[in-house]
């Protein structure tokens, strides 16, 4: 049986862009090192005194864990030392890293990034990820970036993609041209190409929704629930019901079984939870090459929004694309509007 590694596979897929001259491709390669390095981490979270909080916040105020910090550390220097990526946007850091050393100047990409997604599943033992995406710079080459570079459309990214850290260790990735799946061999230490030209089914029968959140939804998504918990048998409802509380995780088993995502506005989070840059456009990206859908829940693409700061928040539907046109159906019917704070205290 013949293996493609990771590497072997972006080398290969070099001939798919006439006018590269191999920067992505080792982009890309570091991302898949500095994967490695966190994976080893994470595998050894519970036997080293790296679990627990590092006792700062980041610029959404919530709680950084140490390995937060650590694959942020790890991201960023592997995407320095490949020479090609000229600056950086992380969930863990307030501006973008822009970097001065003449190599990094010259280099052509961005990357936005969530070096550890679902890191409050860290202590318990439950799948995290790092989510990333990588965009061409407008700012001229040999300069510093600029935010102009990272306030790209997500239609503008050239690749993007997921590592999970789970039960084994996965990266996702696309680069316009379908989605593809490598597990890391750990007695080797090679991605693997295990899961070529991913699709997505168009309908599935899983949501994934946090409904313990559900008196702070808008009434479309409460309608929808409902639906989605109604018997009918054609459609193969009632539905069930996955939540695990990481991004990657939940988006990974839907992409790979059907089904739908949502994170809407809610009481709690009037413009949605996740973030655009590094959370909503890299998956966006990968489930459209999968052949699925993602929008803001009122018909808006995500990947043709413009962003307007780096850490920007957005309401999030996406997967099989005929759950989300029928969530979607539910909004337009029932509302999109989340409740007043102060009406459900
Ligand atoms: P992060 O750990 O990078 O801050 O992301 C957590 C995100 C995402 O992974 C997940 O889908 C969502 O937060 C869960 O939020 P709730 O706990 O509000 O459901
Ligand atoms: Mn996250
Ligand atoms: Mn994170």
């Amino acid at each position: 049986m013949t293996v493609t590694t990771l590497n072997e596979f972006i080398i290969e897929r070099q001939a798919d862009f006439p006018y590269a001259k191999g920067e992505l491709t080792r982009l890309l390669t570091h991302i898949g090192v500095a994967a490695k390095v966190v994976n080893r981490e994470v595998n050894k979270a519970g036997l080293v005194d790296i679990l627990g909080d590092a006792g700062s916040d980041n610029i959404q105020g919530e709680q950084q864990k140490k390995l937060d910090v650590y694959a942020d550390e790890k991201f960023i220097a592997s995407l320095k030392a490949s020479g090609e990526c000229c600056g950086i946007a992380s969930e863990e850091r307030k501006k973008i890293v822009s970097f001065d050393e003449e190599m990094a100047r010259n280099g052509k990409y961005i990357v936005a990034i969530d070096p550890l997604d679902g890191s409050s599943n860290i202590d318990v033992n439950v799948s995290i990820g790092t989510i990333f995406s990588i965009y061409r710079r407008i700012s001229p080459v040999g300069h510093k970036a600029g935010i102009e570079d990272f306030l790209q459309k997500g239609k503008e990214q050239v690749a993007a993609g997921y590592i999970i850290y789970g039960s084994s260790t996965m990266m996702v990735y696309t680069t316009g041209r379908g989605v593809n799946g490598f597990t890391l061999d750990p007695s080797i230490g090679e991605f693997c190409l295990s899961h070529p030209d991913i699709l997505t089914p168009h309908s599935g029968i899983i949501y994934s929704i946090n409904e313990g959140n559900y008196i702070k939804f808008p009434e479309g998504v409460k309608k929808y629930i409902k639906y989605c918990q109604e018997k009918d048998v054609p459609t193969g409802r009632p539905f069930t019901s996955r939540y695990i509380g990481s991004l990657v995780a939940d988006f990974h088993r839907n992409l790979l079984k059907g089904g739908i995502f949502i994170y809407p506005k809610t009481a709690g989070y009037p413009t949605g939870k996740l973030r655009l840059l590094y959370e909503c456009n890299p998956m966006a990206f990968v489930i459209e090459q999968a052949g699925g859908r993602a929008t803001d829940g009122r018909g808006n693409r995500i990947l043709d929004m413009k962003p307007v700061e780096l850490h920007q928040r957005s309401p999030f539907f996406l997967g099989s694309r005929n759950m989300v046109n029928k969530a979607e159906e539910f909004m337009k019917e029932f509302g999109d509007k989340e409740p007043n704070m102060d009406d459900i205290k």
